[in-house]
């Protein structure tokens, strides 16, 4: 655990173990904001050819230059917006493990920016070492100091970067530590110390409430599914907002089995109901003026004697009849359900976030989630709060043409379209068919974001990533702002 504070000390004198400092890059070489700094090192920097391009880093010894024996020169670019910040924040923190003390002398020129420095040093801090005997790991930066003057509060940053960390921690998971009904424990008690009343459906009143997808995408395995419904209110609020997430807790493909290449990080498939839960959590922790609902839809997807088969017709929440032709085609099976039940709520906007289509990461990568949409002003708006946080995200359309490949010869509709292109749509435009007519809704897909396959970047570790958490807090921030949606 890292703690922070924000310090309107001045770095050069400031005892700490390490001094990070940002330098934008220039005509003249690399340049602080901190005049002492940029005079002292100018020749060590130049001699290891630092030049501060985003993302660069340096570590030089100090000498007694200034107090802190080192400094860690990190690269903005030419200039830092409030992303380019907390990505540069992160690295640099990250760089530091095995560091105790740590102070960040980064260009924060309004409190935002300040904040911003902080949520980027406190997600560049993450550390995941549950499983770790060796010893070999070095500890993340306990103490944090951010040196600003631009005012700011670590308070929101320290609960929104609590929120990514737990929803990371959850990823990486292994998932023999981590089933449906072990999720929805974690749930309960994380949720409840939030203050969040927490409601959880086991495996007969799923079955009892008609919750066919649900229970039908969960009956292979011998650990059953759940449904989670997290709910928050606050008195004065003007709006509802649900969240739906896809919490497969392991995704085997079922008897649709996947090739082992694809199924190895398949542990990651909870990532939608991982934002969903550590959105709640932070929702809760900031007490905003919003109210807010979200459901984990908990299975395991696995092959087994009590599998689904394809071809298997099950009936969902909403009484639509689905035809499984293809069982690993299971996330759109379980957000069916939820998204019913989420619309009697009767929230202002319903937003689903799934590890859904690996045609998501054909289509936009590893970084950038698709977001879809029945309304192009909601579509426009979860875009940009997912901009505006620094997460990628893309508007995609929902062609209505896509609807006739789902056509089934004997149910309502089938969960595969026979061709794979398209699939990202495809899927988007099958979920559209269980929200009801007229009621806002949006999806987000981020097959690519929840799991960093690569090495780590600027504040995202390897693994578990935690993406979209943030995104739905800022989609909450927004509604309780009265910005809209
Ligand atoms: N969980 C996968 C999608 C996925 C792929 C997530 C790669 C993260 C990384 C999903 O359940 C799945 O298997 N989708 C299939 C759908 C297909 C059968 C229509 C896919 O994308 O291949
Ligand atoms: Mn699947
Ligand atoms: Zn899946």
């Amino acid at each position: 655990m890292t703690t922070v504070r924000l310090n309107s000390a001045d770095p050069v004198s400031f005892d700490t173990d390490a001094l990070v400092v940002g330098f934008v890059s220039g005509p003249q070489g690399p340049r602080s904001s901190i005049e002492a700094v940029d005079s002292a090192f100018e020749t060590a920097l130049a001699t290891v050819a630092f030049t501060g391009k985003a993302g660069e880093l340096a570590k030089i010894p100090t000498f007694g230059a200034i107090t802190a024996p080192l400094l860690v020169a990190v690269g903005l670019g030419d200039s830092a917006d409030q992303e380019g910040l907390r990505r540069a924040a992160g690295a640099a923190v990250r760089s530091l493990a095995g560091t105790a003390r740590a102070a960040l002398a980064l260009p924060a020129t309004s409190a935002e920016e300040a904040e911003a420095v902080t949520l980027g040093g406190l997600l560049g801090a993450y550390d995941y070492s549950r499983y770790r005997t060796n010893g070999e790991r070095k500890a993340p930066v306990a103490e944090l100091d951010v040196l600003t003057s631009a005012g700011g509060s670590a308070e929101r940053a320290s609960i929104v970067a609590d929120s990514v960390a737990l929803v990371r921690d959850l990823v990486n998971t292994p998932p023999s530590d981590l089933w449906p009904a072990k999720f929805a424990e974690i749930a309960e008690q994380e949720g409840g110390k939030a203050g969040l009343s927490v409601e959880v459906l086991d495996e007969k009143q799923l079955k009892e409430g008609g919750y066919g997808g649900i229970v039908g995408v969960g009956q292979g395995s011998a650990n059953p599914p759940r449904l989670v419904r997290l709910s928050y209110t606050h008195p004065e609020a003007a709006k509802t907002l649900a969240f739906v997430g896809k919490g497969i807790t392991f995704d085997s493909g079922g008897l649709s089995l996947k090739p082992s290449s694809a199924m190895d990080w398949m542990k990651s498939d909870m990532g939608g109901a991982g934002a969903v839960f550590g959105a709640l959590v932070a929702i809760a922790r900031l007490g905003l003026r919003v109210n807010a609902v979200g459901y984990l839809c908990l299975a395991e997807n696995l092959p087994s004697g009590t599998a689904t088969r394809p071809s298997d017709v099950l009936t969902s929440y909403s009484g639509k009849t689905v035809e499984v032709l293809d069982t690993d085609a299971e996330g759109r099976l379980v957000l069916m359900d939820g998204i019913a039940r989420a619309a009697e709520d009767d929230p202002d906007l319903i937003v689903d976030v799934a590890t859904l289509t690996g045609a998501q990461i054909v289509a936009l990568g590893w970084r950038t989630a698709g977001v879809m949409s029945n309304d192009d002003a909601v579509r426009e708006h979860v875009v940009e709060v997912a901009n505006s946080v620094g997460e990628g995200a893309w508007g995609m359309p929902l062609p209505e043409e896509l609807r006739k490949g789902l056509d089934s010869p004997i149910a309502d509709i089938a969960n595969l379209q026979p061709e794979r292109w398209g699939s990202m749509l495809a899927a988007g435009i099958f979920l559209k068919e269980f929200v009801p007519e007229g009621r806002r809704w949006a999806h987000i897909d981020m097959a690519g974001p929840a799991f960093n396959k690569g090495e780590p970047h600027g504040y995202t570790p390897k693994g578990g990533t935690g993406a979209i958490t943030r995104t739905l807090i800022g989609l909450a921030e927004r509604a309780a702002t009265g910005l809209n949606k």
